[in-house]
């Protein structure tokens, strides 16, 4: 089943342009309709234009998450999205918008949860002292963090690494697990 996929970004762009590229590339069956951003500059729109794809930039008020979460719902609505990405999207999701499209958000986290939830997670790897670290894709639930983990991928954690150095090593894997996650998704659905 090639599913229609609606992505939430808020900066770089580097997952969604994994899973794009492994769409072009023919190892995975689905389209991106749609990229939304809640930043207006963020380098994720300008890479889902340069490959064709409907980019859109709704405003992010704090004082009233719902503006934003109106606005993109219909946005994902209107392209007919059966999936949707969060791809480095750092806003938390009202309970509202996630019963919208219930089972139907995936999240890609930088940690191996349910290990270090929230900001920060690879420097949390570090200051717990684990050997191990790693990402992880999850179904989004109005638990922070929490929902079913649907793909995980490890990587070791090095006496010399910082944040920076541990981020890029697990940054490389998360380029893997989204359309990992995207294929068990399909495989459930058929
Ligand atoms: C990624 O490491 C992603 O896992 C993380 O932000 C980065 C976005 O990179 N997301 C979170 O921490 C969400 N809690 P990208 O914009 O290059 O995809």
């Amino acid at each position: 089943m090639s599913l229609t996929l609606g992505v939430l970004a808020s900066g770089r762009g580097s997952n969604f342009l994994a899973v794009q590229k492994e769409i072009e590339a023919g190892r995975l069956d689905a389209t991106i309709a749609v990229l939304i951003s809640d930043r207006e500059h963020a380098p994720a729109l300008d890479l889902a234009r340069e490959h064709g794809i409907k980019s859109v930039h709704h405003a992010y008020d704090r004082s009233d998450r719902t503006v934003f979460e109106k606005a993109a719902a219909e946005t994902l609505e209107a392209h007919d999205c059966d999936l949707m990405l969060l791809a480095g999207f750092m806003r938390i999701l009202t309970p509202d918008f996630i019963n919208r499209f219930p089972g139907k958000i995936l999240n890609i986290h930088p940690s191996l949860l349910p290990s270090f939830k929230g900001l920060h997670p690879q420097q949390q790897a570090l200051d717990a002292g684990v050997k191990f670290s790693g990402c992880t894709v999850h179904v989004v639930t109005a638990e922070l963090d929490a929902g079913p983990i649907v793909a995980q991928a490890v990587v070791p954690v090095e006496d010399e690494d910082n944040e920076d150095t541990l981020s890029a090593r697990i940054l490389e894997k998360e380029h893997t697990i989204y359309a990992e996650a995207i294929r068990e998704i399909e495989r459930r659905q058929s």
